[in-house]
């Protein structure tokens, strides 16, 4: 058997750890393995590479992705879906194993469809894949972005200012509501949730009136001002997935407050820190649970399907399941990041 390996859509934390646990794994059913590089655009301009254990050795700590990756989207155009048909079979690939989030897994779904014999893994930081409690990544990125808000808590304490942090999550706000959670924001603004910015410095005036010295706000980038009606993005282009360069509302939230309030603010913007780096232990174990059930399905026979978290076990769903909607911060979990605002 001849496994095909892929990661795509933007990196993340653990993806290392997958292939590495993919290989070894695979190893023992004796399988060989072809990792594509940078994502589905190695498929469509076939480059690729052999995998085995010594490549696999050394790397389940490593950041980023030893295949490197990209937003391609080959279902774009006929001609990149048909030249991916084509490849696979010149590459002699028996399974595909797609490491991605909702983009990457949602052509690996239409590729199955075709008769390409996929198997999903999820990986993003922003947790916002359906079918599973937890994808990988996505505690490194909270991990980080609790570490940013115990330093910018005492700056901000001592400057007596606002300090509005965005973070990533442009559908969901998962990220913003653990890491604000675990890092003790007084307010915490996500994309299911459109704020207003009276209430917002509402907040912040009750804290001053109250003799506290600081206030802390987390938004995910994708958290927009009712009035405005949409998310705030950097530029009109979008990408092959038709999604829009986000980001602004921190400062967007820093020059409002400071208006309004008088109180002097401050913005920062955790970005691609969130997505860099060695993943937490919890991301590694994750990660490598994922890979050992990806290669095991195979094994079974089973394709077309995605490996999730359900409680505490790796199981699957079928990967049409799983790309059909995004996972958005249920209402539960809002609730009890509510109660410490202001
Ligand atoms: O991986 C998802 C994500 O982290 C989003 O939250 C964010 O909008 C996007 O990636 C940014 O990625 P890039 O700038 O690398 O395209």
């Amino acid at each position: 058997m001849n496994i095909g390996i892929l990661t795509g859509g933007g990196d993340c934390p653990g993806l290392n750890a997958v292939i590495r646990a993919v290989v070894k794994r695979g190893h023992q059913f004796g399988y060989e393995f072809t990792g594509i590089k940078d994502g589905w655009k190695g498929l469509v301009a076939l480059n690729s590479m052999k995998i085995d254990l010594d490549t696999v050795s050394g790397i389940l700590p490593a950041g980023g992705t030893i295949l490197g990756t990209s937003r391609t989207n080959p279902m774009k155009s006929e001609r990149d879906t048909q030249a991916v048909l084509n490849n696979v079979e010149e590459l002699g690939l028996d399974a595909l194993i797609c490491i991605g989030g909702d983009d990457t897994l949602g052509v690996a779904a239409k590729l199955f469809e075709k008769g390409i014999k996929t198997i999903g893994v999820p990986k993003t930081i922003d947790n916002d894949l359906m079918g599973t409690d937890f994808t990988f990544g996505f505690d490194t990125a909270v991990s980080i972005v609790t570490w940013a808000l115990d330093r910018l808590h005492t700056t901000t304490e001592a400057h007596h200012r606002v300090m509005a942090v965005e973070v990533m999550g442009r559908h969901a706000g998962w990220i913003a509501v653990y890491g604000g959670i675990a890092g003790g924001a007084n307010v915490i603004l996500i994309p299911e949730k459109p704020f207003d910015i009276i209430e917002v410095c509402r907040y912040v005036d009750k804290r001053k009136e109250a003799g506290k010295r600081s206030s802390l706000i987390v938004a995910a980038e994708g958290a927009y001002p009712k009035e405005a009606g949409g998310m705030i993005t950097k530029d009109k282009e979008l990408d092959a997935f038709g999604h829009a360069k986000l980001g602004g509302v921190g400062e967007f939230l820093a020059r409002e407050i400071e208006k309004r309030t008088g109180i002097e603010s401050r913005h920062v913007v955790l970005g691609h820190l969130q997505r860099g780096g060695t993943p937490t232990a919890y991301d590694r174990i994750l990660a490598t649970r994922y890979g050992v059930k990806a290669v095991e399905l195979i094994n079974e026979g089973k394709f077309g399907r995605m490996v999730c978290l359900q409680g505490a076990h790796i199981k699957d769903i079928s990967l049409a399941d799983a790309t059909s909607k995004t996972k958005t911060v249920d209402p539960e979990t809002l609730r009890i990041a509510e109660i410490f605002f202001g």
